[in-house]
């Protein structure tokens, strides 16, 4: 597993009888190069003690969230900044409840909650908890927030009963943190780029032509896209949002804007065309406030087709080219006609005349149409979660 090598991890450990795995998880990480270092919770200390956890880490053990000794350290902020990746394992229903509500009353759950690392959970838990649907819920929101889950699986437990909840065995563990990390080494060769939100179109100095688009769904699909290791631009027009570190995020207000930035951009190995471009711009801005009895009618003209464009010149195509189709009626004939024209290699079609997804929402509900085939309604889930999806899809492609 060698891409554990030199991986800092940061191991939390609550309190479940699994956690006497968890020293085998250490032990695992440091034979194949890693540096541990570890956080008890309470409870956990009645399952594995702070000496033996020490003695396989070869690190001091945190336990305490407020250290009278030491406390300009502050171990919450250095821990979740030192570590390139947590683990949460085992991971009890009450860890999973407190991070789902954001609740930080001890050095675990506080670390989470400071950390803006990706962070793995491997739960552990009794069948009839795992089965009970607060934790569901739960766990559903973490997936959301961007949680990965490993585990659990069915077996034998504990206290006597079977079912699911059982913690994935150390290995299991141990083998999807070193995947993760070969995903992100694999990733880092591919350049992604990323148009998102509205544009504006000006005419005069303090009015334009605009649409509803948050862009929320494109800054997703770039966050999506460098936590799996790519090198991503995001071209936005004008939004409230503030992207994920590590993008390199080129802001523009107008459709030529975008156009001339994207340009300058490529090549790349794959564009996703998320922006809700403004179909028109006006002929003739004017660079003085237009006063309100000198309004005539507007002369519009059409914006260049940015996807189309790019798409259909062959010295500038990304390998792989995504577009997406906001539709009102007739969302299949008219996705397929913009695979077709715009020439591009996957339309993700949503159907914006619905208020619980799409444009201003944090839900999407989509149909992803290939040249070939397609996969028609995918379920109703979180921006974030769907962009995962296309990424996922993504990365199979371009591998
Ligand atoms: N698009 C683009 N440049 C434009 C218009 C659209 O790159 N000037 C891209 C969008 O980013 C999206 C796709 O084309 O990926 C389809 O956009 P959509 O608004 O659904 O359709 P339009 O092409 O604008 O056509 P219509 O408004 O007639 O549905």
């Amino acid at each position: 597993m060698k891409n554990l090598n030199g991986k800092k991890i940061l191991l939390i450990i609550c309190g479940g009888i699994a956690a006497y795995k968890s020293l085998e998880i250490i032990r695992l990480l440091k034979k194949n190069g890693s540096n541990v270092k570890t956080i008890l919770t309470n409870n956990a200390k009645n399952f594995v003690t702070p000496l033996s956890v020490a003695s396989l880490s070869q690190e001091k053990v945190y336990t305490e969230l407020f250290n009278s000794e030491n406390e300009s350290e502050m171990d919450h902020i250095s821990l979740s900044r030192w570590a390139d990746l947590i683990l949460i394992a085992p991971a009890t229903a009450n860890t999973i409840s407190k991070i789902n509500f954001g609740l930080s009353d001890d050095l675990a759950s506080t670390v989470v909650f400071a950390s803006d690392k990706k962070i793995f959970i491997a739960p552990a838990m009794n069948v009839r908890m795992w089965e009970n649907r607060s934790n569901k819920e739960n766990l559903k929101k973490l997936v959301d927030f961007g949680y990965e889950i490993i585990g659990p699986e069915v077996g034998d437990m504990a206290c006597g009963e079977f079912g699911m909840g059982k913690m994935s065995e150390p290995a299991t563990i141990v083998n999807h943190i070193n995947n993760y990390f070969k995903r992100l080494e694999n990733n880092k060769k591919f350049k992604a780029l990323v148009t998102a939100g509205p544009t504006h179109e000006y005419l005069d100095p303090v009015r334009f032509i605009t649409n509803k688009s948050s862009g929320k769904q494109g800054y997703e699909i770039a966050r999506s896209l460098i936590e799996n290791g790519f090198d991503t631009t995001l071209i936005s027009g004008p939004t409230n949002l503030i992207p994920v570190k590590g993008v390199n995020l080129i802001k523009i207000k107008s459709a030529d804007e975008m156009l001339k930035v994207t340009l300058s951009n490529l090549p790349t190995d794959v564009a996703i065309f998320s922006a809700a471009v403004a179909d028109f711009k006006v002929k003739d801005k004017k660079n003085e406030k237009i006063k309100k009895n000198k309004f005539s009618e507007l002369n519009l003209e059409k914006n260049t087709d940015i996807l189309g464009y790019i798409s259909n010149h062959n010295s500038l195509r990304p390998k792989l080219v995504v577009g997406f189709a906001a539709e009102t009626t007739s969302l299949k004939n008219n996705s397929l006609k913009k695979l077709s024209e715009k020439n591009c290699d996957w339309i993700i079609a949503n159907d914006v005349s619905r208020d619980d997804i799409g444009f201003e929402s944090d839900f999407n509900q989509v149909s992803i149409f290939y040249k070939n085939n397609s996969e028609e309604n995918l379920p109703r889930m979180k921006k974030s979660s769907l962009a995962n999806e296309i990424v996922n899809r993504i990365i199979s492609q371009l591998n």
